[in-house]
């Protein structure tokens, strides 16, 4: 990472941490997709009480993406107040991979470290046997 594209993504989903609901583990994340036509769409953390319920902000900024009529993804960037980088957990790896399972993924943690992970990589063969 180090393209002014990465840090504008990065920025977007520092900001959109701002907004996460995460009053059970206080562990607030923020993420950014960037569209195929050049949108940005963000998601924060939504938990909820039955613990179970909570949407990491992956899942929230995908649903985002879907009802803006875009499902083609280039890049998603994540903020997170851990140390270090988070990556996406293996309900969100399925959910990213069902509409670009080649995503490039930067993520930063609050200290400022930077990692980049390729969602083939964390999330290999999505749809193999699935339905046919
Ligand atoms: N979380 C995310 O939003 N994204 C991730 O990649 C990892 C975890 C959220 C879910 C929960 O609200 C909190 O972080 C702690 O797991």
């Amino acid at each position: 990472m180090n393209n002014s594209r990465d840090q504008e993504l990065l920025a977007t989903a520092r900001s959109a941490r701002e907004f996460a609901y995460a009053p059970y583990s206080r562990f607030k994340v923020g993420a950014a997709l960037l569209l195929e036509d050049e949108r940005v769409v963000c998601g924060a953390n939504i938990e909820n009480i039955s613990f179970g319920l909570t949407v990491c902000a992956e899942r929230v900024a995908v649903g985002a993406a879907v009802l803006c009529g875009c499902t083609a993804f280039e890049r998603l960037a994540l903020f997170s107040d851990s140390e270090e980088p988070v990556v996406p957990c293996g309900a969100c790896r399925q959910v990213l991979a069902e509409f670009a399972p080649e995503l490039g993924i930067v993520s930063q943690g609050l200290k400022g470290k930077v990692s980049e992970f390729n969602l083939g990589y964390l999330l290999p063969s999505p749809r193999q046997g699935i339905l046919r």
